[in-house]
């Protein structure tokens, strides 16, 4: 596809932790690229859209400005930018949290207790915010990566970090105090005005995404049963109300196929064998239009 300046813009992280899933993302939506390899800027080969690979610090204020009309960046981010942007569709991954986090065994059992303390992080603004909203006073230091070393180096009394498994604060002797702020990965868009061609692939992108995250939360299930047990296994799952009846060669035998919450389906799967299905099946669905 031919290149022009009027090309949707995506800006997503250069390398680091959202990277690959969102890398995938694009792609389970359709859009296919070229290597990434050493490429800031990257086109799409089948639609009107390049990528721009950058650190994701500077995500949220490209797309504020602009320069890019969507981006996907971890909400803590945005949110430590105080961009003006608009969350379009939280993606499910990239889940994590910023945290207070102090030395254990130091005696510091609640936020007051580090009242006139200081305080290494990487997200300044979020942090003051904290603090200040209960009335604490406290000097930030600026550090923008091994934050969590900071306490044993007498840099800092405590810390405010990202927290996703706690491996890192456990290694570092550190435990979390508080939650500042729940984050996972966005889409997100700029609030400049958007000429309506890139509107239109916005919303197809949207709608792509969509059919995706419902599909994650749905599975096709089939199973066999007695023509008489229909009535009792739908009353097993709701959505089995309005299944797929196929009679089977098989005397008094039909096949029965539905969709199941993703989550449940341990449960459904084993109620169903009680109730008298057979042969179940039960299989991931790509996308979901609903
Ligand atoms: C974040 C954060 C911690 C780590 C926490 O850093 O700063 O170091 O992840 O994850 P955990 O709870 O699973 O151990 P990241 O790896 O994103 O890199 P950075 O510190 O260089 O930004
Ligand atoms: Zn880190």
């Amino acid at each position: 596809m031919v290149q022009n300046e009027q090309s949707l813009r995506i800006a997503i992280q250069k390398g680091g932790r959202l990277s690959e899933k969102t890398l995938n993302l694009l792609e389970n939506v359709g859009l296919e690229f070229d290597s990434y390899k050493n490429r800031i800027l990257v086109p799409c080969r089948n639609y009107d859209v390049e990528l721009l690979l950058i650190r994701d610090d500077d995500i949220p204020e490209y797309v504020q400005d602009g320069i890019c009309e969507l981006g996907f960046v971890g909400h803590n981010v945005t949110a430590e930018a105080k961009a003006d942007v608009t969350a379009l569709r939280g993606l499910g991954f990239g889940k994590c949290r910023l945290s207070v986090a102090v030395p254990k065994n130091n005696g510091i059992h609640s936020l007051k207790d580090l009242d006139g303390c200081r305080i290494a992080t990487s997200y300044p603004v979020l942090t003051r915010e904290h603090f200040a909203r209960q009335g604490l006073s406290i000097k930030t230091i600026e550090i923008s990566g091994a934050v969590e070393i900071a306490p044993t180096l007498n840099v800092a009394d405590a810390i405010t970090d990202i927290v996703s498994t706690g491996g890192t604060l456990k290694t570092n002797g550190l435990i979390e105090l508080e939650t500042i702020l729940e984050s996972e990965a966005q889409l997100i868009c700029t609030n400049k005005a958007i000429p309506a061609h890139k509107q239109e692939l916005i919303d197809k992108i949207l709608m792509r995404i969509g059919a995706r995250q419902q599909a994650e939360k749905s599975r096709y299930i089939m199973m066999n049963a007695p023509a008489d047990k229909v009535d009792a296994l739908c009353q097993i799952i709701p959505s089995l109300k309005s299944p797929t009846v196929l009679p089977l060669a098989e005397n008094n035998m039909v096949a029965i196929h539905s969709v199941i919450p993703t989550g449940r389906f341990w449960e459904v799967m084993e109620e169903l064998k009680d109730a008298g299905a057979t042969g179940i099946v039960i299989l991931p669905i790509e996308n979901m239009i609903v």
